[in-house]
């Protein structure tokens, strides 16, 4: 086979020699525009892991690889005047120049013609050769000359970073430094290459670029200027740029390219060309190399170039969206970072650790468990004020909020059981609700109950409206208060245009069959097609509303639950008012948010008046309605959260969707925790975090890292009432209190799991 490599990067070269391993009789050109020596960049990390990737195809280079490796364990970040130090973290750099000229001699070495200082010429020119692989990284013409074969989809990044290097020995550490300048925040990534240089990736918002006047420096002003913020750091040392070659400042933004296709008949695409991934998670050379082994060993087991490049792309696929799904938290936690720099250091580095979510909690404690249990107690010291002999895990810490006192941070997500009958709550909710209580969760939510009969969603939602509701609300409550450590709150909605529709389990969402009740919204807006049109609500109408959400709190209160939530979410009624999908109002409850958020708020003020002073309010809200481009989107949930809190809500529960039959959710772990960290954290209020969340790894590192102040669980609870008595237990936590008829079932349960650990030897 004859090949032609456009680029000579880590990926082309290491194609290049893994294809001529393969069968030396395969004719290979790498066409490269630099210089052998010439590099734009410093140094690269690599992992063990790929490292043995390297080593089983070529044990030649590999070799000389991991002799020009500087390996290293901690990282350390420099963040107000602290420096945070944690081990266990296993990394190696090489440098870039060092790393081409291993694989420059070893694919010459296997009979690879290499030519140098050669731009490459339009594919077309290559038509003696079976394959063309454009190899030509991030800016890849031959990926520009087939744009509608490759469809590529570059979202350009909104940080500006440059790449220096320095003589200063980080050779310690990874080493990230946050300074604040009067222009705003600037940060380090930087690693030791050599035994004398180390990387140095400069990195800003484009804001401080501009306030800092980066935007007209020249590369030398530029170096000057970094020289001087970061000087403490750099001990008298220069900072040093090889992107001379590169016209302007050299100050760049990251391109996250992923292409649609990777070939195109006897074209495919390697490397960057293809697919990048930002450099806060280092690993684009290993994406760029392992893809290169991928290619030349399917073109060598496949029967022809069609399915070799079909099975190369199928498998590659795969691995480059998982790494860019944990390349784009990453990167987009240095660009929103500004909102982490009210948080202690403890906090600011856990973030900072786990913010690519590859890495979580328990991944923590393997790593260095020291400086986790030093973390852990930090957070219970926070919590408590006491400072703890021993640590133990966060989702084990009391809560406090306003004169109650959560024993842990697990919470009971609200659960329609669509099993009441005229809204009165019977043995079905007695045993749900005390089952859940008994399970050891800090709070249980009970579901979403209405506060008149026609603010029910079905036939079978439970109320808070009659006299009969109080006492058999009032049976479940003094069981769990006699029974549990747990506190029960109340969750009160009215269904708005979604009310009047059939059980969860019928068809749902869809109006019954018969029987059906008018229903009410701010606008006349159907929930869908098939859904009642709505009254729009008159000024009225809502005095009644924001009536009987009094009254039912007052019930809620004599009844003795211990917390309140509001329903704001999901597209009832009060959703309904706040995104404008369904608000279509012309007055002063339509158009503005604040227009918007008034009779939400309105309502909110008169239920805060009437519930008790030391017991606390949470409100759920839908924090994306997924709906570009009119939706709520979070930043928004961010003014609308400000709003509640400045009103006096206590917590934002923060969920999201079900606010339109046209939304576009993306789901995945833990899908809604990032809009609960943007609120917390943007927005300065408590919040509780829920949607897919559902190991105790999950939970322990939300809170660890700030993203929210409770965790809820829904489904996990449906199926296991005793999912935090279980989480406990494996996690070897003895702080739990069992209901003493069950103290030989937990007795049995941690013995079983010591043993199990003694046999495995892990926990
Ligand atoms: C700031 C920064 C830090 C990084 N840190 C790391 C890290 O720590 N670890 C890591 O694994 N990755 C890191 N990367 C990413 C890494 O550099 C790339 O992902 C990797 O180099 C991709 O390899 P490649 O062979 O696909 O492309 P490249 O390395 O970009 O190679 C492409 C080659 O093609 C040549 N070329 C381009 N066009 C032409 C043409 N028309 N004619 C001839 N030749 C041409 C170029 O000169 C170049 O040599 C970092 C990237 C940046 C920007
Ligand atoms: C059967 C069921 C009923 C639900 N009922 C309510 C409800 O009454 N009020 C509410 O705010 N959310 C309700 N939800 C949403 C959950 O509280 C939670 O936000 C959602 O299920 C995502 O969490 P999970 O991934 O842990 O299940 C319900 C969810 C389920 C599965």
């Amino acid at each position: 086979m004859r090949a032609a490599v456009l680029g000579g990067g880590p990926g082309g070269l290491n194609f290049a020699i893994s294809l001529k391993l393969r069968d030396a009789s395969h004719d290979v050109l790498v066409v490269e525009r630099n210089k052998p020596d010439d590099t734009f960049g410093w140094g690269v990390v690599l992992s063990d892991e790929t490292l043995g990737n390297l080593h089983t195809n070529d044990p030649v280079s590999s070799k000389a690889i991991r002799d020009s490796f500087v390996y290293w364990d901690d990282i350390a970040v420099h963040y107000r005047g602290v420096v945070m130090r944690s081990g266990g973290h296993g990394f190696s750099g090489i440098g870039r120049k060092r790393l081409l000229n291993i694989l420059q001699d070893r694919a010459r070495s296997l009979g690879v013609k290499i030519e140098f200082e050669t731009e490459a010429a339009p594919v077309d020119s290559y038509k003696d050769f079976d394959i063309v692989v454009g190899a030509d990284g991030v800016n890849s013409r031959v990926r520009a000359a087939y744009l509608d074969a490759f469809k590529p989809d570059i979202d350009v990044r909104a940080c500006k970073y440059i790449w220096l290097g320095t003589r200063q020995k980080f050779d310690d550490a990874f080493t990230f430094i946050f300074e604040e300048t009067k222009h705003g925040w600037i940060w380090v990534h930087a690693y030791q290459f050599d035994a004398d240089t180390a990387t140095f990736i400069v990195e800003c918002s484009e804001e401080t670029w501009r306030r800092a006047g980066f935007d007209r420096m020249n590369i030398e002003e530029t170096i000057a200027a970094c020289e001087k913020i970061f000087a403490r750091n750099l001990g008298g040392h220069k900072l040093m740029s090889n992107a001379r070659h590169l016209r302007g400042s050299a100050w760049l933004n990251f391109n996250r390219v992923l292409c649609e296709r990777w070939s195109h008949k006897n074209i495919v695409l390697l490397g960057d060309a293809a697919a990048t991934a930002h450099f806060s998670v280092g690993s684009g050379s290993k994406l760029a190399m392992e893809s290169a082994i991928a290619l030349a060993s399917y073109l060598d087991s496949e029967p022809d170039i069609t399915s070799a490049f079909r099975r190369y792309e199928d498998e590659r696929r795969l691995e480059v969206l998982r790494l860019q799904n944990a390349a784009r938290n990453s990167t987009e936690w240095f660009e929103d970072v500004e909102r982490y720099f009210d948080l202690d250091p403890v906090q600011f580095n856990y973030s900072l650790l786990t913010r690519s979510q590859r890495i979580s909690h328990e991944n923590l404690r393997q790593r260095d468990p020291q400086w986790l249990s030093g973390a852990e107690k930090w957070f219970e010291q926070k919590a408590t004020g006491h400072v703890p002999n021993s640590a133990r895990p966060p989702m084990f810490v009391p809560f406090r909020v306003r004169g109650v006192e959560l024993a842990n941070r697990v919470c009971v997500s609200p659960m329609a059981q669509y099993r009441a009958k005229d809204g009165t709550p019977n043995e079905w909710h007695f045993v749900h609700y005390a089952e859940r209580a008994k399970g050891g969760a800090g709070l249980v939510f009970t579901e979403m109950t209405c506060v008149s009969p026609e603010a029910r969603i079905s036939p079978g939602c439970t109320g808070l409206y009659a006299p009969e509701h109080t006492g058999a609300w009032q049976r479940i409550v003094e069981f769990v208060h006699a029974e549990t450590d747990a506190k029960i709150a109340i969750q009160l909605g009215h269904s708005g245009a979604k009310g009047s529709t059939q059980l969860g389990w019928e068809e749902s969402d869809a109006p019954l069959e018969s029987g059906n009740w008018p229903v009410l919204a701010p606008s006349a807006v159907p929930w869908s097609a098939q859904n009642q049109m709505p009254r729009e609500l008159t000024r009225a109408d809502m005095d009644l509303i924001r009536e009987q959400f009094v009254q039912s709190a007052e019930m809620a209160a004599l009844t003795g639950f211990d917390w309140l939530e509001l329903h704001y979410a999901h597209g009832y009624l009060m959703s309904s008012f706040i995104t404008p999908i369904t608000n279509r109002r012309t007055d002063e409850y339509g158009g503005t948010l604040e227009n918007r958020m008034r009779f939400p708020l309105e309502v909110f003020r008169a239920v805060r008046k009437v519930w008790p002073d030391e017991k606390p309010i949470s409100v759920r809200i839908s924090a994306h309605d997924w709906v570009a481009p009119e939706g709520v989107r979070p930043q928004d949930a961010v003014e609308i959260a400000r709003l509640l809190r400045e009103a006096g809500v206590d917590l934002i529960d923060v969920s999201a969707g079900q606010t339109s039959t046209r939304a576009r959710p993306v789901y995945g772990r833990m899908f809604q925790t990032p809009f609960s960290d943007r609120i917390r954290n943007e927005a300065g209020v408590a919040t509780l975090a829920v949607g897919n969340i559902y190991e105790p790894d999950h939970v322990n590192s939300i809170l660890m890292a700030g993203r929210a102040d409770l965790v809820c669980l829904a489904r996990p609870h449906l199926s296991d009432p005793y999912w935090t008595l279980h989480a406990a237990a494996d996690l070897r936590y003895d702080g739990m209190r069992w209901p003493k008829p069950y103290w030989p079932g937990r007795d049995q349960l941690y013995r079983l799991k010591s043993r199990s650990e003694a046999l495995t030897g892990k926990v």
